[in-house]
């Protein structure tokens, strides 16, 4: 099998430094889709992605119960700009056979409108099917020529190294690995997992890298997040964040009127990685894709990475 098929790992992401997260497009119940921001919006969002160079769109089967995939396909197929589109297959416990993976990604690809993936991940490493069986189940699709790449999300190291060896038996490489990384949740940079992707060129796609909206500097105890983003940052996190926001919107400032979500993202490319925000409309979108034009200092992202670590320290 390996010999006869087009063996693609990290190089899928030659040139992307940056890419679009879709989670909350259609998705009512965690991001609020219909209150505040609807489908005019997320078209503006995708035209000036692309405007501005960007071409890697980050989804998902569960996002929207598909509507994301179904919103990002006919914003695909409306424009002329050839994109590189990620989705990810959700181990639920009934799915218990390597077919399952093969119909979710049929049924991803005809949301989609798309005869191929460049990227298809495993969304979570659920139990009870073993990780070495979804892996024999993304070979056959590679072989069927339904995906270009293999990825992973939110694997350990010990997770990512039995996907890796299970490939590797097949002259797969892995391309990535889809972890939730920004100032305000910094595990892989200890648990091995940042260091693992740098040294076997497994490119780490980092998620959340606005903490979910948290690092934009909108939020505080006064203006908290509703609903379940509510329930994850409690009003006294949000003031005990104050001290990086405002380092941030200092070094944002520096740098000619940059903003905090900027900064944000700009620290994620610092490290290596490659940032997927979500953006839920024109303005959002302008601000962060206009982070590619200028980078941080190493000593900027050293005082970042100080005002972070108190921060985390304050957690535990
Ligand atoms: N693999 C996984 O398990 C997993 C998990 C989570 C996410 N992801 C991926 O990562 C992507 C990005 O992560 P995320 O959407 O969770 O969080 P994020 O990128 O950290 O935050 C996005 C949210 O921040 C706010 N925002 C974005 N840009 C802004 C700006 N410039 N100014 C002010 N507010 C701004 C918006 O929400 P408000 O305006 O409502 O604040 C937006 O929806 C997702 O779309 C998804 O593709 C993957």
């Amino acid at each position: 099998m390996a010999d006869q098929i087009e063996k693609k790992g990290h190089e899928i992401f030659d040139g992307i430094q940056l890419g679009i997260g879709t989670w909350s497009w259609g998705d009512r119940l965690y991001w609020g889709y219909g209150k505040g921001y609807e489908e005019t919006d997320l078209k503006d969002v995708f035209n000036t992605s692309i405007q501005r160079g960007i071409r890697f769109f980050d989804t998902a089967e569960v996002y929207g119960q598909g509507r994301s995939e179904k919103i990002l396909g006919k914003y695909i197929s409306e424009s002329e700009q050839q994109v590189i589109v990620a989705s990810k297959f959700m181990p639920f416990p009934w799915r218990l056979s390597r077919r399952s993976l093969i119909k979710a990604l049929k049924k991803s690809l005809s949301r989609l409108g798309l005869n191929q993936l460049d990227l298809y991940q495993i969304h979570i490493p659920l139990p009870p099917v073993r990780i070495e069986t979804w892996m024999e189940a993304m070979a056959e699709a590679l072989q069927n020529n339904l995906i270009k790449a293999v990825g992973v999300s939110n694997f350990d190291l010990s997770q990512m190294q039995r996907a890796v060896e299970s490939l590797r038996k097949m002259g797969i490489p892995l391309a990535s690995n889809q972890v939730e990384y920004s100032l305000i949740n910094r595990k892989i940079e200890k648990n091995g997992v940042l260091d693992y992707c740098h040294d076997q060129g497994i490119k780490l796609i980092a998620y959340s890298p606005l903490g979910l909206g948290a690092l934009t500097g909108k939020y505080s105890s006064r203006n908290p997040m509703q609903g379940f983003r509510g329930s994850r940052f409690s009003k006294s996190y949000l003031d005990q964040m104050k001290p990086l926001i405002d380092l941030m919107k200092k070094i944002g400032a520096d740098h000619g009127g940059k903003t905090s979500s900027q900064v944000a993202i700009n620290w994620a490319i610092a490290k290596g990685t490659l940032p997927i925000p979500g953006a839920k409309n024109i303005s959002q979108a302008e601000q962060n894709t206009d982070v590619l034009n200028w980078q941080l200092t190493e000593e900027e992202v050293k005082r970042l990475d100080a005002a972070s670590d108190t921060l985390l320290m304050l957690e535990k």
